[in-house]
């Protein structure tokens, strides 16, 4: 039998790897700090050159190793290139946490016909929305992941939403004054990636669990950005805590998905909503 460890040492990840992708957006750096709070070194991808100085604050801040990496996770040649580089300055890869995204704001634009309803949704956007979300978080799996499974240990957290779970309400995003054609409504490629992600999540929970590698997800709820009173409004009316996330507050939920304390989970989606999806 197991003999039993402190809870607290179960979130120790002193001397582990984790990769965050698109790390240099809202929540990237918030992931980041979670994990090298508890010890771990952390390695920010994003196509933005903005994930080196985030890298290099952080590596300040909690004292561990990072690096930020200029990389397009919609390339696996780029994903291949980027392993060889942590494998070379750390010699194994812990965590991935599958987080970048397009997150194209709702807004009318000045279209005519606004470009975000599904009659007149771009296949370009449609095409280039999966690449980054749904592709890049196979991809990146494909690379990291089977670098975790021939180290027989390894954990995945991917970044789903509230809205992998539920559809999205579009009467939130409507602007007064507009004809129904041209109101603005939360993309297509928004549900299908992220109900995708829940697919994939489990897919590789299961496919991996022989080679220690566990797989979560994360549904976030909406996080308040300054975004306008009336939407903020209208959407707290929808969550039973009422109210939006600080962007601080998916941080425990990453440290626990990402380390030994939710060592007998994999499949699971962990909904941090507010509440949002029991409604
Ligand atoms: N912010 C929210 O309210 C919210 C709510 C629920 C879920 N989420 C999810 O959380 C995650 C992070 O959200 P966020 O608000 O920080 O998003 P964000 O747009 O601020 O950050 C996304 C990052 O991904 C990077 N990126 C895009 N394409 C890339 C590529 N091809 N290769 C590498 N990096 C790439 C971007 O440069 C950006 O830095 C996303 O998956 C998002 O869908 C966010």
């Amino acid at each position: 039998m197991k003999k039993s460890t402190l809870v607290s040492k179960m979130f120790d990840m002193k001397g582990r790897v984790a990769v965050i992708t698109g790390a240099a957006g809202l929540l990237g750096p918030k992931h980041a700090e979670s994990l090298a709070e508890f010890g771990a070194n952390i390695v920010l991808l994003d196509r933005k050159p903005a994930v080196q100085k985030i890298a290099a604050a952080i590596a300040r801040k909690y004292k561990v190793k990072a690096i930020g990496l200029k990389c397009d996770i919609t390339q696996k040649s780029e994903l291949e290139k980027t392993l060889k580089i942590i494998l070379k300055k750390f010699g194994h890869i812990d965590v991935l946490v599958n987080n970048a995204a397009n997150n194209p704001a709702v807004s009318a634009g000045g279209f005519s016909q606004n470009w975000s309803r599904l009659e007149n949704f771009p296949l370009s956007a449609w095409e280039d929305d999966v690449a980054v979300g749904l592709t890049g978080a196979f991809l990146a799996s494909q690379v990291f992941g089977s670098q975790m499974a021939t180290q027989k240990k390894g954990v995945i957290v991917n970044i789903a939403s509230d809205l992998g779970i539920i559809a999205p309400d579009q009467r939130i995003y409507r602007k007064e004054g507009l004809p129904p054609e041209q109101q603005p409504v939360k993309p297509v490629t928004y549900s299908v990636i992220k109900h995708g992600m829940l697919g994939l999540t489990k897919y590789l929970a299961s496919y991996w669990a022989e080679s220690g590698v566990r797989v979560n997800a994360i549904s976030p709820g909406g996080v308040y950005t300054n975004q306008p009173r009336d939407f903020v409004k209208k959407l707290a009316r929808h969550v039973p805590l009422h109210r939006m996330a600080h962007t601080d507050e998916y941080k425990a939920a990453i440290a626990f998905l990402s380390s030994d304390a939710s060592e007998y989970m994999t499949g699971a989606n962990l909904v941090v909503d507010g509440g949002r999806t029991i409604w």
